[in-house]
């Protein structure tokens, strides 16, 4: 039946990282690291709020945009904690996980013939969904030599008139790269002077290690060009509930909303009573996972380091990206033969672009006991491979 499908449906590629999990799932006995998602359940008062919402028959829709009090909360978080400024009644819409957000800002701007700048390596959406749109992409190297870190020389290599949308995910996934201010304020004027819209995808923003994140939308003159994307499932462990959100220019926003109304209707109400709860009581339980994952961070990094290995130190999300060329293996090669040998599931760097090529992803959103395991067999994998070269 494949014929039947639309032809840049057919041609669509299968995640990276699904195509090698559905591997993992045919083994047994095999610690992985591959999931981006935190390994705590959410915080108790943030479930306990959604138990009552159902004991209390809020089983309906909500407005299109999402329930008021979310977005003033919403809005009241972002200008406490980022610096932001948005009106709660147009600025601001709750979508289905961060994931909706990112497909409507690409459905609400983007047409054929279009090019997002998309950096590589970065999270594995972005690219599908502007082609989806209709558009196509040009991935923008970020180096290790940079620290993963996007610059305006390489942005000035891949730049074409046909670019509308520049897309900014820092904290990073897969590198765990941040962008200070320093580092965000040339990208402004890069932004200005090729008169782009920037698609922010700000998800891991409480998860940094150093320092408070800088977000691009607080940037002078950024507001109405930067579509802001985040959502609970990172920061309050709430990947089930399927919140996010979008805040931006109302026009913009307006937009997004007319589709979302149409293809999705509102989010959750559930996940929605529950958001407006963890942004009131539960910044504490974030705080105490933010320091457990600064824990776990440094304790993957050492172990990377100590097998021999480059490894780049991550200041955001929860991941770490070593170098693995020294072992004359593919990111794929290298996955593929750990999985093999020593039983453990690491995503290869190509998943998230043509740059990961020659490093690993592994998400430390384990217990400890995991990651020390992990990091043994790894390390004996390692040796073995050096030693054989
Ligand atoms: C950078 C980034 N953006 C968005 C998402 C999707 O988040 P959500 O669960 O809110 O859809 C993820 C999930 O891994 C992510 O890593």
């Amino acid at each position: 039946m494949n014929k039947y499908l639309a032809s840049h449906v057919a041609t669509l590629p299968p995640s990276g990282i699904r195509k090698f999990f559905d591997l993992v799932a045919t083994m047994k006995d095999v610690i992985s690291l591959g999931v981006g998602e935190p390994d705590f359940v959410t915080p108790w008062t943030v479930r306990e709020s959604g138990i009552f919402s159902l004991e209390q028959g809020q089983t309906m829709y909500t407005s299109n945009a999402g329930l008021f009090e979310l977005r003033e909360e919403l809005s009241h978080h972002l200008y406490t904690t980022l610096g932001l400024s948005y009106d709660p009644h147009q600025e601001i819409l709750i979508t289905t996980g961060a994931s909706e957000a990112v497909d409507l800002v690409m459905r609400a701007v983007l047409e054929p013939g279009d090019v997002v700048l998309v950096p590589d390596p970065s999270y594995v959406s972005y690219a599908p969904c502007a082609i989806l749109a209709g558009a196509s992409v040009h991935f923008v190297p970020t180096l290790a030599k940079d620290d993963f870190r996007l610059r305006v020389e390489e942005l000035d290599k891949v730049y074409t008139p046909k670019a509308k949308l520049l897309v900014l995910s820092f904290p990073n996934n897969p590198t765990g790269a941040i962008m200070n201010r320093e580092d965000l304020l040339p990208i402004a004027e890069f932004v200005v002077k090729h008169d782009l819209l920037v698609l922010a995808d700000d998800i891991y923003s409480d998860l940094t290690y150093d320092g408070t994140h800088v977000s691009f939308a607080s940037l002078p003159g950024m507001h109405d060009r930067t579509l802001f994307v985040s959502g609970f499932s990172k920061s309050y462990a709430m990947t089930g509930w399927r919140i996010g959100y979008v805040a931006g220019n109302a026009d913009l926003i307006g937009g997004m909303t007319r589709i979302h109304q149409y293809t999705m209707l509102c989010a959750p109400i559930m996940g929605q009573i529950a958001a407006i709860e963890a942004l009131r009581s539960a910044t504490d339980a974030r705080n105490d996972m933010v320091t457990e994952y600064d824990r776990r961070r440094r304790l993957m990094v050492h172990g990377f380091r100590q097998m021999g290995l480059d490894c780049f130190e991550p200041l955001g999300a929860f991941y770490v990206f070593p170098d693995i060329s020294k072992t004359k293996l593919s990111s794929e090669e290298f996955a593929e033969q750990l999985l093999k040998a020593e039983k453990v599931a690491v995503v290869p760097g190509t998943a998230f672009g043509p740059s990961g090529e020659g490093h690993i992803r592994c998400s430390y959103a384990y217990s400890t006991e995991q990651l020390l395991e992990a990091l043994k067999r790894i390390t004996h994998f390692v040796e073995q491979r050096l030693a054989n070269l």
